[in-house]
């Protein structure tokens, strides 16, 4: 048989920290310490326990070169531990399934440690609304109280005698705009959001503005937010829950054709979706749209190839988008939110997505403001919330 080993792979000394009574009642201070080594593969949706002899063996496999197990007789058990974990591959169909997911990883020129982080990064269940309440940094004065104050809000650099003051400009109406930009953590999800206004923030936001084609097959396009090497490879997936004449549901935006494609319902009925897919912060769920932002990273990877900086590129666009998604809202009189506390894993079984090529970055949405603020948002000077009591 002929195997290699899987293209990435760092291995982690990990120690788990737990409470044990028995150290505790005999005098310890009730802390058991257990120390392993992890193989974190990202073709794999676990961290794999290995051996000595397995990481041996790891080092001494190439990532390309196949070679026969003949010639390995000696290492037969850790090469059987190691096929079976999926850490080396093999050809034929037996061990087809590690072995796609490998040359999928490999064809879309993920740099190692990008491939690894987003991987490993990745949450299922979490619930960040309890975490906070269980670790009890809820509020400010929580976090104060746990972790001391932060580091300051402005910070100087050099001596204060050589700062230079600049004049302050008198405000526009765009000043106006970005100061109405306010995370909305108070949807009203019983009025429905207009179908025009839905679509109108879909095109600003998403769609193809123009196209550039470099060749037939290869095509550039602009949108309203930057993108590195004009490859736009965020993709926008929509959770529709209340829009007029739009039934409710999972779609992929069309970025060319300004067009939904509706896709199968996920388990859970859509609420309880939104829910997971915001890691239960209720305040984002009533959300009239939910915007999935992901990334397809094999057209970035395409150029910029096993690249140092591709990945932080695209977290970095992500964040455009969301920004000119926030300020379209604002503009339209709508409210808008990002989060990154995300159940990426539901996710992507729901839209279907395949976390080696394309996976769930952030979260968007928008929708009607509520009437009242019953989850704080930070608006100080109170541009929406006195705005909207004096509309009363
Ligand atoms: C990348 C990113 C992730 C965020 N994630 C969350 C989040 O998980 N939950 C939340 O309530 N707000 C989240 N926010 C919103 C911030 O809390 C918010 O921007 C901040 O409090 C400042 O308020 P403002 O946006 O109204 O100026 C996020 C913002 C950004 C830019």
């Amino acid at each position: 048989m002929q195997i290699r080993r899987c293209s990435i792979v760092l291995l982690e000394p990990r120690e788990e920290v737990g409470f044990d009574l028995d150290n505790l009642l005999s005098g310890g201070n009730g802390l058991n310490r257990t120390h392993r080594w992890v193989a974190l593969a990202p073709h794999l949706e676990a961290a794999v326990d290995v051996s000595a002899g397995e990481r041996e063996l790891l080092g001494r496999l190439s990532p390309t070169d196949w070679v026969d197990t003949k010639a390995l007789a000696g290492d037969a058990e850790t090469v059987r531990q190691l096929l079976k974990s999926g850490l080396v591959v093999a050809r034929g169909k037996r061990h087809a399934a590690h072995r796609e997911r490998d040359e999928r990883l490999r064809e879309t020129q993920w740099h190692p440690l990008a491939a690894t982080f987003h991987a490993f990064t990745r949450w299922s269940t979490l619930d960040t609304v309890q975490g906070m309440r269980d670790s009890g940094t809820e509020t400010p004065e929580q976090m104060r109280a746990a972790f001391g104050p932060p580091p300051v809000a402005a910070p100087s650099r050099g001596e204060a005698s050589s700062s230079v003051p600049l004049p302050r400009a008198e405000p526009t109406a765009f000043d106006q705009l970005l100061g109405r930009r306010v995370t909305c953590r108070n949807f009203d999800a019983a009025r429905p959001l207009p179908r025009a206004l839905f679509a109108q923030l879909l095109q600003r936001v998403f769609s193809v503005q123009a196209q550039v084609h470099a060749c037939e097959d290869t095509v550039f396009v602009k949108k309203t937010s930057p993108s590195g090497g004009g490859l736009h490879p965020v993709e926008a997936y929509l959770l529709v829950q209340n829009v007029e004449d739009v039934a409710p549901g999972l779609y992929h935006y069309h970025a060319l054709d300004h067009a939904l494609e509706p896709l199968p319902m996920p388990a859970l009925p859509l609420r309880g979706f939104a829910m997971q897919a915001v890691a239960h912060q209720h305040w984002f769920a009533d959300a009239h749209v939910l915007v999935v932002l992901a990334p397809r990273f094999d057209r970035t990877f395409w150029k910029y190839r096993q690249h140092a900086k591709a990945y932080r590129v695209i977290a970095l666009e992500a964040g455009h988008l969301s920004q000119t998604l926030y300020l379209s809202a604002t503009e339209a009189g709508l409210g808008a939110f990002i989060t990154g506390a995300i159940n990426e894993v539901p996710i992507e079984r729901a839209f279907g997505l395949d976390p080696v090529r394309d996976g769930a970055m952030a979260v968007c949405g928008f929708g009607w403001r509520g009437e009242a603020m019953e989850t704080t948002e930070l608006d100080p000077v109170g541009v929406i919330w006195e705005t909207m009591a004096a509309a009363d």
